[in-house]
This record gives structure tokens, sequence and C-alpha cells, in this order.
């Protein structure tokens, strides 16, 4: 898979590219990751890439050209045109998955006051906001997509990348972790997480993720993936239970 990332300031991109399993992804071939400098796209001896808004208004506005320039000169047949955008949909999982699927997806990274709406309208086919919050540009924003893109494709992950990758695709929070010291400052590590019963570890971490989605996040299980016995289960947390309460051993 290919991502092109277009930016102004490349230098606040790459060195997150470079680390960690970013880079080791990109190393190994795995996915291959591009900066494109959008000034490099401007024309005449300024290469001025914005430019006074229409109407009046305070802001400057990122100008079409050159963004239609950078994509006709990047893009290949089929590929994902995608402007981040606080308006456009929401990442979800789902929607990294989607764009995971992709051959080639050109991230287009807005600053200034916005971006030509030209950009939306004829250039680019998607849009995409990471959260209900403003930030100075698209940047972090284009590096939050191309981390939760690359980390689903094949190899990325390893050996442990299935249920890594499985993790949130059933909708709920992950379940608590924990390495040595078994304890530590008081605290220890759950018994059963020691007791090298797989299967009674397996149930403790189901119904802890259940339990913590349940708490923190509850507006998920309304979509996550749960048995019917697991829906009972949250009837009983509703009810004011809770994981230490029930008669699993495994509690
Ligand atoms: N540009 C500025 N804020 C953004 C956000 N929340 N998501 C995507 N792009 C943005």
């Amino acid at each position: 898979m290919r991502i092109d990332i277009v930016t102004l300031f490349p230098g606040m991109v790459e060195p997150a590219l470079a680390e960690s399993m970013l880079g080791r992804a990109r190393a190994r071939g795995l996915v291959d990751i591009r900066v494109v400098n959008l000034r490099d796209y401007a024309e005449g001896r300024h290469r001025v890439t914005d430019d006074y808004q229409f109407g009046g208004g305070g802001g400057m506005v990122l100008k079409p050209e050159p963004l239609f320039a950078a994509v006709e000169a990047l893009r290949t047949p089929g590929a994902r045109v995608v402007l981040m955008d606080p308006r456009g949909r929401t990442l979800t999982q789902k929607v990294a998955a989607e764009l995971a699927g992709e051959t080639h997806v050109i991230l287009l990274a807005g600053r200034y006051e916005g971006v030509d709406a030209r950009v939306g309208e004829g250039l680019a086919n998607d849009a995409v906001s990471i959260g209900d919050y403003v930030l100075t540009g698209g940047e972090l924003p284009a590096l939050v997509v191309t981390d939760a893109v690359t980390r689903l494709l094949p190899g990325v992950l390893g050996a442990e990348g299935a249920a890594a990758r499985e993790s949130f695709a059933d909708g709920l929070l992950e379940p608590p972790q924990y390495t040595r010291p078994e304890a530590y400052r008081g605290v220890r590590v759950p018994a059963v997480l020691l007791s090298g019963d797989h299967a009674r570890i397996a149930r403790w971490r189901r119904v802890q993720a259940i339990w913590l989605t349940w708490r923190e996040r509850p507006d998920l299980l309304a979509t996550a993936r749960l048995t019917p016995d697991e829906r009972k289960l949250v009837e009983r947390f509703e009810r004011g239970e809770t994981p230490e309460q029930l008669d699993d051993p495994a509690n």
C-alpha cells in the first residue's frame, strides 16, 4: 500500500514516520509512505500557497491550484484522495480498516484558516476528521490516519498481530494488562493471570473488557459484538453487580 501525505510542513511529519512501528514497516517495504511538499507544486517566484478569503473575514485560505497540481501528479488510477478536515467523517477503527483496503491513499493536510472549497468538491473523494476539535493543521490528523491504517497492513504487527488487530474490532475497550513485577507498590497482578489456565484467563479478559466498556464507554455497547450471555452480564452490571461478585471462578 502507498500513502502520500501532502503538506506545507514536511518537517512536522517526517520524524514521526521514521520511528518505531511506522519506521520499521517502511524499512521492511510493508508500506510506501511519501511526504510531499505542497510548495513544490506552487507557481511563481514566491511559490505562494495561500490567499485572502473572498467575502472578507480574517484568515488565509489554501489556494486550490497547488493542491490540484500535487494530486494530479501523484495519483494512480483508483487512488483515494482524503482531505483532512474537522468537517469530515470521524475516524473510527472501521474507517481505518476501510482505508487499509485501498492500494493508494493521498492525505491532504490543510493549513491556515481553511482550504478552498473546490478542493473538497472537485479533487478529494473523501474527508476525514480525527475528532470534534480544531487543530492548527491537518499534519497531525494525517499522521494519526497513517498510523491507524499502517498497523492494519499484513506483517506490520508481527506474530501477535492478528489478536491486536482484532481488538476494538469487536467494539469493546481492551482489558487491563500487566507485566512483571507481580507485586508493585502494594498492588498485585490478578491471580488468574498467573494461573496458566488459558480458558479462564480468556474469560476474565472478556468480562473485564465488557465491564470497562460498560463503565467508561457505554455508548459502544450498542454496537459491540456480544453473545446473549454477555448481554445478560451487562444487565447484571446495570443492576449494580461488579466483576468481583460474579460466581465465575475466574473472578
Ligand atoms: N484539521 C484541523 N482540525 C482537524 C481535525 N480535527 N481533523 C482533521 N483535520 C483537521
